[in-house]
């Protein structure tokens, strides 16, 4: 759990084609958090404004801030949600004197190491009565993750994807319990499988190219390389997804959830 994250900027308009399947457990975790009205709201990593726009709808009277690391998501949110409230800057970072009532982080805090410093940074920017809501791909468990692995750690490619599994951040249940049971007065967690279901193998690749091959292909040096690293990967998947009657694949992707209240 601590190793940076180095990488280039992030394609929204790629992340976007799926984007029903990423905001699916937004839309999950936002109906489950129980605080009437919050007043403020920031949304930790939103890239592309995907997920801000389910807090906006669920409170649209609240004041909804989306802060993103990157410049090209943040771009992409303030073209598509114009009057919304965008900001650039590191999560690690956030201003200790900034107080809302809700921290929300769907599908970012995987690429932020350290939890354990995160989380009670984070719990003390929330105001009594507040919440923090996150979810969390449980992306080195899933068989995707062993079909990159296997290729990264062949001959062709360790050299170049030596470190990578480690750019992903995730503790288990107990972990985020015993984080959030000193900090909170109330505790939810839970675990979703969502089989999405993609219109071939290549579709697992094309999911997961912008998010958890991205560290992997960030680090080969040209587009014939990403190509056949990006191959070998879809290969190994075919091990793992297996294509159905109907010529669709599912894919399962496991996601844990945890809301904290103060
Ligand atoms: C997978 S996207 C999630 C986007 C959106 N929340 C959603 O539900 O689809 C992860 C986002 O986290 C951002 N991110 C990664 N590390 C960050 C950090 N340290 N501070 C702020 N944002 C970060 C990335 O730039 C990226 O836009």
């Amino acid at each position: 759990m601590n190793k940076k994250v180095e990488m280039n900027e992030w394609n929204p308009e790629q992340y976007l084609q799926f984007k029903s399947e990423r905001t699916q457990p937004a839309i999950d975790l936002v109906s489950r958090i129980n605080i009437a009205q919050p007043q403020s709201i920031i949304d930790i990593g939103c890239g592309p404004g995907n997920s801000t726009q389910i807090l906006v709808n669920r409170w649209p009277n609240s004041e909804v801030v989306g802060l993103d690391n990157s410049t090209t998501m943040i771009e992409k949110a303030r073209q598509d949600y114009p009057e919304q409230k965008w900001i650039v800057g590191n999560a690690e970072n956030i201003d200790p004197d900034s107080k809302y009532d809700l921290i929300f982080s769907n599908a970012t805090l995987q690429w932020i190491p350290h939890h354990e410093i995160l989380l009670p940074k984070l719990f003390d920017c929330i105001n009594p009565g507040g919440a923090i809501a996150v979810q969390i791909p449980k992306f080195r468990n899933m068989p995707i993750s062993v079909a990159i692995e296997t290729v990264a750690n062949s001959p062709n490619w360790i050299n170049y994807t030596k470190g990578c599994e480690e750019l992903f951040t995730f503790g288990d249940m107990d972990f985020y319990y015993g984080i959030l049971n000193k900090l909170a007065t109330g505790v939810e967690l839970w675990e979703t499988s969502y089989f999405h279901i993609l219109n071939s193998q290549e579709s697992v690749i094309d999911f997961i190219r912008t998010t958890g091959l991205k560290p992997y292909l960030d680090r080969l040096p040209s587009d014939e390389m990403r190509y056949g690293f990006e191959q070998e990967v879809l290969t190994e998947c075919k091990k793992y997804y297996k294509v159905q009657s109907n010529g669709k694949v599912l894919f399962p992707f496991d996601r844990l959830f945890f809301i904290g209240y103060k």
